[in-house]
């Protein structure tokens, strides 16, 4: 199978030096990128600047903003059968980015506009061949905005976590389907979970 995963933060650009980020270790991206390596699947990787090591034997495209994720997606998308989007979007980005470095004023007011929505996009765009999984990062208790999300967003699949996740080896997971169906897991090491989360994904077919 060919398996495209998004994983890591985006960076979205303030002015030349700064932007604005998140705290996605990568990690969950980098487990189910060497699953998917050690299944035999043909693994493409769109991933955001992280510091986490990511398995060999894959094709990788480095990117730094939602927009050039996003490019990347709709580009690579066509010639996978399964999409796993599990990088943190930014949902923001500054309207303007300012050239050069902007100096120190007593206050600064940043504009931002709504990024696209990548996995929503791809669900548009995906033809019954192909399968779209995604991430729903929540507080707990909110598994109910996952199924929303599962819906709206044309997944086969998503893969309901708190935000106890970040930063974290572990994470104890629920996986919905548009069926109604709920898989609720223990809590289990990142490297175990991605294992099982591919298996899922090959059954989507
Ligand atoms: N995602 C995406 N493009 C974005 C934002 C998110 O493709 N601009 C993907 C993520 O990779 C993840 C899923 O959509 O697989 C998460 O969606 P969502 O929870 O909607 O992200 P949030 O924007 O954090 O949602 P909300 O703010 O409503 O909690």
């Amino acid at each position: 199978m060919r398996v495209l995963i998004t994983a890591g933060p985006t960076r979205e650009p303030i002015d030349a030096v700064r932007y604005i980020g998140n705290r996605s270790s990568g990690r969950m991206g980098a487990a189910l990128a060497e699953a998917a390596v050690n299944a035999g699947h043909q693994v493409t990787l769109i991933l955001g600047p992280v510091s986490a090591a990511f398995a060999n034997g894959l094709r990788r495209i480095d990117i730094e903003t939602s927009g050039q994720m996003h490019e990347a997606v709709l580009v690579e998308f066509p010639a996978h059968d399964l999409l796993i989007m599990a990088a943190a979007v930014a949902d923001y980005r500054p309207k303007a980015v300012h050239a050069g470095k902007t100096p120190r004023q007593e206050s600064l007011t940043i504009e931002c506009e709504a990024t696209a929505d990548i996995l929503a996009g791809a669900g548009q765009i995906k033809r019954p061949d192909q399968r779209t999984v995604g991430f729903s990062l929540e507080l707990a208790g909110n598994i109910g905005r996952a199924r929303e999300k599962l819906l709206r967003k044309k997944l086969d699949l998503i893969v309901y976590n708190t935000t106890e996740t970040m930063n974290s080896e572990s994470i104890e997971p629920s996986l919905l389907w548009p069926d109604g169906r709920v898989e609720s897991l223990a809590r289990l090491p990142k490297a175990r979970f991605a294992e099982a989360l591919m298996a899922r994904a090959t059954e989507l077919f």
